[in-house]
């Protein structure tokens, strides 16, 4: 049993994972501002600070409840925000993420895991991606989590980084820039038909959550500093992702297509390395999945 902080524990990912902690009987303290995240995700068994990660109460808490893990899932993770405002972006992943490093330095926390993305690689390379690949991203979202990186590889911290591709599952944010799949599946679950932008054929690599949270489990004892991809390694596009969920939704609407935006064609990210080094593999095939995170938007809408 170890007394561990989830940073963003309120949210879509880190939620899940306060789920799973508690379940193993670990104490666990959540620091989340609730700008996206929803009080409703979060596990009451779990210990709660309504803060930003930025802020110099931070310290206090490190100090007061000695933690010896932290998950660090709190960021701004809005791409489109981020180039519209890259120095509030900056302010919560690159200074917010400093001072939850700098806090775990200083109160001697064993292991942090930090939760980055496919958008530090080159958007034009050609996938898969591996983590030897050179970074080059291209949006303040993506610079922050590879500047992040850097900054964990001197701390002299031990560390284990997660680049996540696009996770998908229960409790996404359909809103906004939300995942393809958490819209898709909140407007078919309205029987609302959703919009497909440009040819429906550029890719993505959709990772169930549980899978990532297995991930997150096994950096706890294995991956030390080590960078890891958490993906499945395929490429689905956006047209059979609909097609797919137009099925076992049992809607058929047919969606709406012409809007053309500018957006990264393929990604996939090889995960080779993650499934030698944390012995993981991800288990949820995408048809149940989608199936299950369907579900759960339909359940969604009985509430309402
Ligand atoms: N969802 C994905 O597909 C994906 C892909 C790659 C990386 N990631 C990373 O995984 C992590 C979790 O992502 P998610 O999809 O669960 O996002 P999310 O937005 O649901 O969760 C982030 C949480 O952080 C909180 N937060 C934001 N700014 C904060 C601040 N300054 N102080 C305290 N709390 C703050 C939000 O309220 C939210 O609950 C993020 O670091 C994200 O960059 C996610």
């Amino acid at each position: 049993m170890a007394r561990i902080l989830v940073t963003g524990g309120a949210g879509f990912i880190g939620s899940h994972l306060v789920d799973e902690l508690l379940k193993k009987k670990h104490k666990v303290f959540v620091v989340d501002d609730l700008s996206v995240g929803k009080k409703e995700f979060l596990n009451s068994h779990a210990k709660f600070a309504k803060m930003k990660i930025q802020a110099p109460q931070l310290l206090k808490l490190f100090r007061k409840e000695s933690f010896e893990y932290v998950y660090h899932l709190a960021a701004q993770k809005n791409l489109q925000y981020s180039k519209e405002h890259p120095v509030e972006d900056a302010e919560t992943n690159i200074v917010g993420s400093l001072r939850v490093i700098e806090a775990a330095k200083k109160f001697n926390v064993r292991k942090i895991i930090f939760y980055s993305t496919a958008a530090v690689y080159n958007p034009d390379s050609t996938p898969p991606n591996k983590e030897s690949d050179t970074l080059q991203p291209i949006t303040p979202y993506g610079i922050a989590k590879s500047v992040i990186e850097s900054y964990l590889q001197i701390s002299r911290l031990s560390y284990t980084v997660l680049r996540l591709s696009n996770v998908y599952g229960p409790r996404q944010d359909a809103d906004g820039e939300g995942g393809v799949i958490a819209v898709f599946c909140k407007k078919l679950a309205n029987k609302k038909p959703p919009q497909i932008y440009n040819t429906g054929r550029q890719t993505r690599d959709y990772i169930y959550v549980a899978d990532v949270v297995k991930a997150s489990l096994r950096s706890m004892t294995k991956g030390n500093n080590e960078i890891l991809n958490i993906s499945t390694g395929k490429e689905t596009t956006v047209n059979s992702l609909y097609k797919t969920l137009a099925h076992l939704s049992n809607t058929h609407i047919t969606a709406i297509r012409g809007k053309k935006v500018t957006e990264q064609i393929r990604s996939s990210l090889a995960n080779t390395k993650a499934k030698n080094i944390l012995t993981w593999s991800p288990s949820i095939n995408l048809n149940l999945g989608l199936q299950k995170t369907y579900n759960w938007f339909i359940e969604q809408t009985w509430q309402t």
